[in-house]
């Protein structure tokens, strides 16, 4: 059987290429040509910002930056920067830079022990046993929930999303342009336990340096190769569910494609599943060579998902991602996983009630009338923004919150060309979500949460990333980009055409209740280079050359209630010349939409992360696939990375190790806050 790669193309240098390439498909057909004028950006508005019952409480005891005091956010009217740093000079090199007076450490690379019983890292004879106790590849999410008062020692929560082979192992090269022939088992297997997430113990020392506690037993690795986990919620045992090795629908091994996530008000850990499609396979092919689908009674789900994207060979030695075998394993992913990081033992649970989709984040607030609240974007172009909201009330008690991720509604957000933002309930039975239009349940409404979306008239969007709300009824929504969207396809909250480098838009949510299903939304900023006129941009313009970024992707608030985003340029980051970064972004005051650079990563590198500590000493950033994308256009290096030859061996620096994905811990020197 031809086993050449669904994708065969000579420009594609690497899996986060590969990605990004795929991204340029749209699968949703459904596209809305809402054309209106652009609402123009409603600088200086002014909400009263309200207080939020137990916060206090919470944040000491659980630690978690989705509940930020919202006096920290006070509105103000102010002309000097919220943020007090002299901003980084942009570039790009082989090296990681930060702000001057803060120190960037690395606190945990790709291979390092995390079990107390695992070997040392032998990156010339990696194994999948070493590696499932090893910390994984490309860190995306950090979360941190704290074990003592001080918030000096606590769990370090770190999602890793995918693999790149080609600088992973020896002697491999690019497997996306040759069939898979070098992959074995033993290589696939180490991809599987590379992926996932860990859970490890650290501690800050009395020299303000934070280590990692090797001998903890709360370590913890979770991959998609040996995790066993729940399935919950409306869809959890429903037929589509069942597979041959779990008739029962309920339990299935692992998850895939950790990007962002979030952490509970209580202290469990979100892991969001994202480009699940890309791990599943067929044999099928077409006349064209493209995958088959005829055999499928669900293949209308299947292509508006993407599945199967091939691009992994997963599914050759593991029967579960070939959908000519098991097909309906593919069900099983795409939904957002919650982990207990304080019981080891403890199997995560996927929350259908949460929806299916190529979830990029979920992060959490609490609204004014105590429900859960999580923000979470469709990371494709022209997908969806999605917001869910509990029926219960939250409790700072880990215990008292086991219906909350189960029991609730889920919305998806119409932005209206009037400023207006209209949360549409996914129920069933509620519109055209009936069995006449294809949704016979709750199940299918949430296993085909995107088919589901296009029946109510959402609006799509330029890529939804990450997206954070601040307790206060306000939220901040990323958009990475979208080069495809045509002239007559901008929509009000989504005015550019061939959409290069992205925007935000703030939402509002109205009597600053997240749980409200109406708000108002604005354009807090256009990104790309504001001196050139054809790019659109829209900064405030006290903003420095340096302060400008492309391709915002993660975001969070800080102690003070002050955003943060950090960015994802991909293999097109030769367009603005700059590395990926940490960007201080003002939304408040005469300066809302200044923007500053603090840290700045590594060649080939994207930012993720970031997560603050609740006394907002520390950041943690997560510097994923460093040396891969884009590296054609570094001056000097203009080639594809290899494992033999990399555009940059960070953080190692030495000349037996390729680069590795890395946590780095920011602290500022002598101590204190970060920008205060
Ligand atoms: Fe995994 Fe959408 O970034
Ligand atoms: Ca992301």
């Amino acid at each position: 059987m031809d086993r050449k790669h669904i994708i065969n193309d000579p420009e594609i240098g690497n899996k986060a290429e590969a990605y990004e390439a795929f991204d340029d498909i749209p699968t949703n057909p459904h596209l809305e040509n809402t054309i209106g004028d652009v609402i123009a950006a409603r600088y200086g508005r002014r909400e009263v910002l309200r207080g939020m019952l137990g916060v206090s409480a919470a944040t000491t005891l659980f630690g978690t930056s989705a509940l930020v005091a919202p006096t920290a956010a006070k509105a103000s009217q102010q002309s000097e920067s919220r943020y007090k740093f002299d901003e980084l000079t942009w570039g790009n090199d082989e090296k990681h830079h930060i702000a001057k007076g803060y120190e960037a450490d690395v606190l945990l690379r790709w291979g390092d022990p995390i079990m107390a019983d695992a070997p040392e890292f032998d990156v010339m004879n990696q194994t999948a046993a070493a590696q499932l106790k090893q910390f994984g590849y490309n860190n995306d999410y950090v979360g941190f929930t704290p074990l003592n008062a001080e918030g000096t020692r606590g769990l370090l929560c770190v999602n890793h999303e995918y693999t790149n082979e080609e600088v992973m192992f020896p002697g491999l090269g690019r497997q996306d342009k040759q069939g898979f022939t070098g992959m074995t088992r033993d290589l696939i297997d180490i991809e599987m336990a590379a992926h996932g997430g860990t859970v490890v113990e650290i501690a800050k020392g009395a020299d303000g340096k934070w280590a990692v506690l090797r001998d903890s037993t709360l370590n913890r690795r979770i991959t998609p190769l040996d995790t066993a986990m729940i399935l919950d919620g409306p869809a959890a045992g429903h037929a589509r569910m069942q597979t041959k090795a779990d008739p029962s629908g309920t339990a299935v091994i692992g998850t895939l494609n950790n990007c962002a996530g979030g952490m509970t008000p209580w202290g469990t850990w979100l892991m969001a599943e994202e480009n699940f499609h890309g791990y599943f396979w067929t044999d099928a092919r077409d006349a064209d060579g493209k995958p088959d689908l005829s055999a499928h009674a669900d293949a209308a789900s299947m292509k508006r998902y993407g599945v199967p994207g091939g691009w992994y060979a997963w599914g050759q030695h593991h029967d579960r991602f070939n959908i000519d075998k098991e097909p309906q394993e593919p069900n099983r992913f795409g939904w957002v996983v919650e982990v207990d990081p304080r019981t080891p033992d403890a199997k995560p649970v996927k929350h259908t009630a949460l929806g299916r989709f190529r979830h990029e984040g979920c992060e959490t607030t609490v609204s004014s009338d105590g429900k859960l609240v999580i923000y979470m974007g469709d990371d494709n172009r022209f997908d969806y923004q999605y917001k869910y909201v509990s029926n219960g009330t939250v409790s700072y008690t880990a215990d008292q919150n086991t219906d909350l991720l189960s029991d609730g509604t889920l919305y998806v957000a119409r932005f209206d060309a009037d400023g207006s933002v209209h949360w549409l309930p996914l129920v069933h039975g509620t519109g055209p979500l009936t069995a006449e239009n294809g949704f016979a349940s709750q199940a299918d409404v949430l296993i085909d949460t995107r088919l589901a979306a296009d029946a109510l008239g959402a609006t799509p969007m330029d890529r939804p990333e990450d997206a954070q709300p601040r307790g206060d009824g306000t939220a901040y929504i990323m958009l990475t980009n979208n080069t495809r969207r045509k002239a007559d396809e901008i929509n009000a909250a989504n005015p550019r055409a061939k959409n290069t480098f992205g925007h935000i838009i703030e939402i509002k949510e109205d009597g600053d209740n997240h749980a409200a299903i109406k708000g108002t939304w604005s354009i807090l900023v256009k990104c790309g280079d504001p001196e050139i006129a054809e790019v659109g941009a829209q900064w405030n313009p006290e903003t420095s050359e340096n302060g400008w970024f492309a391709s915002p992707d993660n975001c969070a608030f800080d102690a003070d209630g002050r955003l943060w985003i950090s960015t994802d340029q991909g293999s097109k980051w030769g367009k603005t010349g700059k590395s990926d970064g940490l960007y201080a972004l003002e939304t408040e005051g005469d300066l809302r939409g200044h923007s500053k650079l603090f840290f700045r990563c590594p060649v080939g590198g994207e930012l993720c992360g970031p997560y603050f500590t609740d006394d907002g000493e520390t950041l943690f950033l997560a510097v994923q696939h460093p040396g891969t994308d884009g590296t054609k256009s570094l001056k000097g290096f203009e080639r594809a990375s290899t494992f033999e030859d990399p555009a940059t061996r960070w953080p190692d620096f030495d000349p037996k190790m390729p680069p590795r994905p890395s946590v780095v811990v920011v602290t500022k020197t002598g101590g204190g806050k970060i920008a205060g």
